[in-house]
């Protein structure tokens, strides 16, 4: 925490942003001198902190699209790997457009949001179909493309292009709320903070400025003990002089996640094959594989809520056995746990009632398909319980 008073610091401290709420002016107007003086030391600190990035070491456009996709709900360190194999297996757009969602969706396995994968692939294809696979270097015609908002079209722009594109992702949202106080929720007046990225941007060095910001929200001015001592901007930051950084952004009081408990089979047929389906395109994991199964009625026991989906999503009749595992795992805005069994098949083929495809496959060709992650530890049971049947 910050540990100077409140008092002190308000007598002392002249903030960089003015409030004029009350006046036709934007509500939140930081100085030409000001902004001169964030822009001077947070480009030096950046100069001599900035992080050595992968992406940060080209300008071609297409990588910088890869890492900017991946990085919308991921951490950098978890990122690196994935965007280099990503750019080995496809270098370039056309490659990318041209490659089967499968493959698209394996190389993503892991990451989550698998959404951002089958955007990504989309917009490879209309990148190549109707701007003759050269990225757009505007802002319309980047934000004209699936999956790519304000934010994600500014990071491009600017780090491939140097066009003056400001950002707001999450880290860019807590470090200009704390810099201005924002006395709001930020996602409710988005408008004002854009102005400010808009006006703190360095119009001469916007791909340095971009980064260099980012950076800042990602190593100094954390959600949690920000170090605000070592930040460039903390002698200019509002929250920083009222001595309140961790109040800053503001943010509403969250319902507890919703809990779903979800019933899976892992269905083996005579020859030992398993039935792994493919869920549909729409939604959260749209385009994966999974084992069948679905959510436990209120009343209802695991096994007979396993028996029943797996007759209504695939028409088939099945014997439900052993627990194989149980499996908890935490989305963004809900939590579940797979509650999976071992199950016989016992007749009916399999239909796509509720799935695209499905299919029977040896344990082995398994990894072949791309699956959410929580099913990693379904696969993992698997190939344990079968050694131990072969010991
Ligand atoms: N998050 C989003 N874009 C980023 C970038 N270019 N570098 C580091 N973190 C980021």
């Amino acid at each position: 925490m910050v540990s100077r008073t409140k008092k002190k610091a308000s007598k002392t401290k002249k903030t960089s942003a003015q409030s004029s709420v009350g006046n036709s002016l934007p509500s939140f107007v930081l100085s030409e001198e000001v902004v001169v003086d964030l822009r001077r030391s947070l480009l030096s600190w950046y100069g001599a902190q900035g992080r050595d990035l992968p992406w940060r070491q080209t300008q071609d456009p297409y990588a910088i699209w890869i890492s900017e996709i991946m990085l919308q709900q991921t951490q950098v360190k978890t990122v690196i790997p994935y965007y280099e194999r990503w750019l080995t297996k496809f270098p370039n757009v056309e490659v990318l457009a041209a490659a089967d969602q499968q493959a698209v969706l394996k190389l993503w396995e892991g990451l989550g949001y698998y959404a951002r994968a089958r955007n990504l692939h989309k917009a490879a294809q209309q990148v190549v179909s109707e701007f003759g696979g050269v990225f757009p270097q505007d802002l319309e015609g980047a934000i004209a493309l699936k999956g790519i908002g304000r934010t994600t079209a500014g990071g491009i722009l600017s780090a491939a292009f140097n066009l003056p594109t400001p950002i707001l992702d999450g880290n860019v949202k807590r470090v200009l709320a704390r810099l201005i106080a924002f006395p709001k929720v930020p996602n409710k007046d988005l408008n004002a903070l854009w102005k400010v990225s808009e006006q703190v941007l360095d119009p001469k060095q916007p791909r340095d400025f971009n980064q260099a910001i980012m950076d800042l929200g990602a190593t100094l001015c954390t959600r949690h003990n920000p170090a605000c001592l070592l930040c460039p901007w903390h002698s200019g930051c509002a929250a920083y002089n009222q001595n309140a950084v961790t109040d800053f952004p503001m943010t509403e009081s969250r319902k507890p996640l919703p809990h779903k408990q979800i019933g899976v089979a892992v269905i083996t047929d005579t020859a030992g094959k398993i039935l792994i389906d493919r869920r549909k395109q729409e939604g959260l994991l749209g385009g994966l594989w999974e084992f069948p199964g679905g959510k436990i009625e209120p009343g209802e026991s695991q096994a007979d809520c396993v028996k029943r989906e797996i007759q209504e999503e695939l028409g088939i009749e099945i014997e439900v056995g052993s627990k194989l595992i149980t499996i908890d795992h935490a989305y963004t805005h809900f939590k579940v746990t797979l509650n999976v069994f071992n199950c016989t098949h016992l007749s009916g083929e399999p239909q796509t009632i509720e799935c695209d495809e499905v299919k029977w496959v040896t344990l082995d060709e398994i990894a072949d398909y791309p699956f959410p992650k929580a099913n990693g530890q379904i696969i993992e049971a698997m190939r344990l319980q079968s050694k131990q049947k072969l010991q």
